[in-house]
């Protein structure tokens, strides 16, 4: 049977470890089964290019022709072109691009919070993954962008980005929507997925000096880890990432 490899490289950093090591759980959790993963809004395959290099096959759909091109450049540089797909399209018409029941992993990271109707992606995600799959989601928090808001000396902007329904400032503002822990599960959970494990991600990366975080970044990353699921740091982080499954 054809085995995938343990997955390599220099993703480990104090931004991104806590997603990868839940995605390794998982990955390992199949046994080295080759999986197919959907990457959507994957962009230029931070973490498309990894997990094909690993042996799964991952198809990424993203509305940038330019983040494609520049995924297939670096999925070609990483000799992995032969297992990523790169298909252009709107992550609110998914449903016509993937066939339903047919996705091990989906990833949408850094997706909601620009899409028309994160409800229908996320309607649409339920519909790719097949019962027992799983889906890594994740999204900017609420409470850091208020607290780096107040912290640089905008505070009109951090009162209206607290008060905001939809945690947006409005046409300026770049993220259409931004999520607090239970507002994001209540999203997961409308499309049928059940919530299994929420995580903060980047808790203090972007708050600790750089030539702290440059200096040790060894002692960063294991201070995220360590801080990831616990409330209230959890609850403050950058971005939170909820690992969600599609009932079997
Ligand atoms: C902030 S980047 C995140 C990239 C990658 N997921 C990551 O975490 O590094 C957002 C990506 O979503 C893509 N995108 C934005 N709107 C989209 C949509 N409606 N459908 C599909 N992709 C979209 C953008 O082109 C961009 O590549």
């Amino acid at each position: 049977m054809e085995q995938t490899r343990a997955l390599a490289g220099p993703e480990l950093t104090p931004r991104t470890a806590v997603v990868w090591t839940v995605l390794r759980a998982e990955l390992d959790r199949h046994g080295g089964r080759p999986l197919t993963v959907l990457d959507i809004g994957g962009g230029t395959g931070g973490f498309a290019v990894p997990l094909a290099a690993a042996g799964h096959r991952v198809t990424v759909v993203d509305a940038s022709p330019d983040a494609l091109a520049a995924l297939t450049r670096r999925a070609a540089e990483a000799a992995v072109g032969d297992r990523i797909r790169a298909v252009q399209g709107d992550g609110d018409a998914l449903a016509g691009l993937v066939e339903p029941g047919s996705v091990d992993l989906v990833l949408c990271h850094a997706v909601l919070e620009v899409v028309d109707d994160p409800a229908t992606v996320l309607a649409a995600i339920a519909t790719a993954l097949r019962p027992g799959a799983a889906a890594s989601v994740l999204v900017a928090g609420r409470a850091a962008a208020v607290l780096t808001r107040a912290m640089n000396g905008h505070l009109s902007a951090a009162a209206s980005l607290a008060a905001a329904p939809e945690g947006s400032t409005g046409a300026r503002d770049t993220l259409r929507r931004r999520y607090d822990a239970d507002t994001a599960a209540t999203l997961l959970t409308a499309a049928g997925l059940t919530v299994e494990e929420i995580h903060g991600v980047r808790v203090l990366a972007d708050l600790v000096p750089a030539v702290v975080a440059d200096g040790d970044p060894g002692a960063l990353l294991e201070l995220e880890l360590a801080l990831a699921s616990r409330i209230p740091y959890r609850d403050l982080a950058a971005q939170l990432h909820l690992f969600a499954r599609r009932p079997a």
